[in-house]
């Protein structure tokens, strides 16, 4: 809920949850669960936990010919301290090593993207990437921009 509000483009609190509740729940345990019950190795879920609570997560998908990081993220009282490296590596070495590697991002997410470019991604508008399920569309039309980052087989 930190993450995304932007007053600038006046993407506000109430537009995110708007999004992120109510119908979007639904949809969002059968995705994941679909994630947990995966056979095919192709999608990766993965929990950070601290005394029992989940802190973070993230998940990845294997597509033909490369890696999404579909997401990534930690609770803000438990940034810093080396959690989203820790999966970011782990979900790392479980992706194609001899493919490329996408992910979106608001393109407002300071934070975000400097945290990827340490971990090798740049910019790359030239990808046009479907939108993942269209995450950044709010229901009130509004819609969060977001650039596309991608890092290279070669980075390895
Ligand atoms: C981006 C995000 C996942 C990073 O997670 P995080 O757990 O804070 O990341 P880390 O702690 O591993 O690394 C962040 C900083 O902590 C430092 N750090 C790493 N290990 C550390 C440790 N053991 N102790 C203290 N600091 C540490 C890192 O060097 C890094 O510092 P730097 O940015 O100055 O280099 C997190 O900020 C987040 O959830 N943001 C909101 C959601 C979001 O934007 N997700 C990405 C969408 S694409």
């Amino acid at each position: 809920m930190d993450t995304y509000p932007n007053e600038r483009l006046g993407i506000t609190q109430e537009d995110i949850k708007a999004r992120f509740n109510d119908g979007f729940k639904k949809t969002r345990y059968e995705e994941l669960e679909k994630d947990v019950l995966d056979t095919t190795n192709n999608l990766l879920l993965l929990v950070a936990k601290k005394d029992g609570h989940v802190v973070g997560y993230c998940r990845g998908l294997k597509s033909q010919d490369h890696n999404d990081s579909v997401e990534l993220y930690v609770s803000a009282e438990y940034r810093d301290r080396g959690i989203g490296n820790a999966l970011w590596q782990k979900r790392f070495t479980w992706f194609d090593q001899n493919k490329y590697t996408i992910l979106e991002v608001a393109e407002y997410n300071a934070n975000a993207i400097r945290f990827h470019e340490q971990h090798g991604f740049i910019q790359d508008q030239s990808l046009k990437q479907p939108t993942y399920e269209n995450w950044n569309i709010l229901p009130n039309g509004k819609k969060i921009p977001v650039v596309i980052m991608v890092r290279k087989k070669e980075c390895i």
